[in-house]
């Protein structure tokens, strides 16, 4: 089925309108997982130079492998396949480390264009981090602080870089089986194919293709943990097209990998504590908010009165 996911327009958030899109993305983010950003500040001709390049890449370097491979003959026999995707994948990592020259046959011009490419969508990832940061009432460098690991090197930041190829029997085969991401924060450069499928409320929804260079957001494993919950990583999946090929660049904003990940204990419940010190509280409060109630028995826990 069809769906129109949220679009946040980065736009409006210097304006009068901030309070409503920043309310936007946070529904966004904690009800749909999956949303659109447009006026991002990414230069739109950069992007479309990346996909031509991507593709040419793909045509000239991999295809062929592809369609010669044992996946491929397998699918020509009408054999079911549950094992494997229908996908040419690879990926490029830009920080702390970029790999990219080792990319086989990779021209310099790729190399260059994927770099300045790479350079903004740093900036809108952490942007990003901190208006989720903001939203979700914590600190609004929390998320980056969280994610820099303990040398301080920073969130990582890499690409998979995917073609789907045109599949002649779509019904045999997955281009990505289901699955949440592992890590934090997904920005998605997406050709016109509509073959990205997330999961919501029972259905599977097709997200339509990404107009006038909008970028496809969505949010991994690790943004659900650190906000207790609060935002999802959602299942998503890929269905191989009968008509045609499509390329995914899907960047990600990750944690290092020796960051320490919890949820942010802001977000948390308050825990071991005695339910008399809250009848006693509660006595004082009663008609106060129950956020504050909340945080008043957490601080209380934390060394502030408790009596257990
Ligand atoms: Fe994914």
């Amino acid at each position: 089925m069809k769906m129109d996911i949220p679009v946040i327009d980065f736009s409006t958030l210097n304006g009068d309108k901030r309070s409503e899109t920043m309310a936007l993305l946070d529904e966004a983010c904690q009800n749909w997982g999956f949303f659109k950003i447009e006026n991002h500040g990414i230069d739109t001709s950069l992007m479309e130079k990346v996909k031509k390049l991507l593709v040419e890449y793909y045509e000239e370097n991999l295809k062929d492998g592809f369609y010669k491979s044992e996946l491929a003959k397998k699918l020509e026999k009408q054999e079911k396949i549950s094992d494997q995707d229908w996908e040419t994948a690879y990926f490029i990592w830009h920080h702390p480390k970029s790999n990219i020259k080792e990319i086989p046959n990779i021209s310099e011009e790729l190399c260059k264009t994927m770099d300045e490419y790479i350079a903004q969508l740093i900036q809108l990832a952490e942007q990003l981090s901190e208006l989720m940061s903001e939203n979700l009432g914590l600190e609004k460098t929390f998320i980056k602080k969280l994610f820099s690991g303990a040398n301080g090197i920073g969130p990582v930041m890499g690409t998979k870089v995917a073609t789907y190829p045109q599949c002649p029997n779509p019904e045999l085969v997955r281009g990505l089986r289901e699955h949440t991401d592992a890590g934090a924060i997904i920005l998605m450069l997406q050709d016109e194919v509509p073959d990205l499928e997330f999961y919501k409320d029972g259905k599977w929804v097709e997200i339509p293709p990404c107009k006038n260079n909008a970028i496809c957001v969505n949010t991994g494993d690790q943004i659900e943990v650190l906000s207790n919950g609060l935002y999802k990583s959602i299942v998503h999946r890929v269905i191989p097209d009968k008509d045609g090929s499509r390329l995914s660049v899907a960047s990600f904003y990750n944690p290092s990998n020796d960051a320490i990940i919890a949820p942010a204990p802001k977000l948390l419940y308050p825990s071991h504590y005695c339910y008399g010190d809250y009848l006693n509280l509660y006595g004082k409060t009663k008609f106060g908010e129950k956020g504050a109630r909340l945080e008043a028995i957490k601080n209380m826990v934390n060394g502030h009165g408790r009596t257990i």
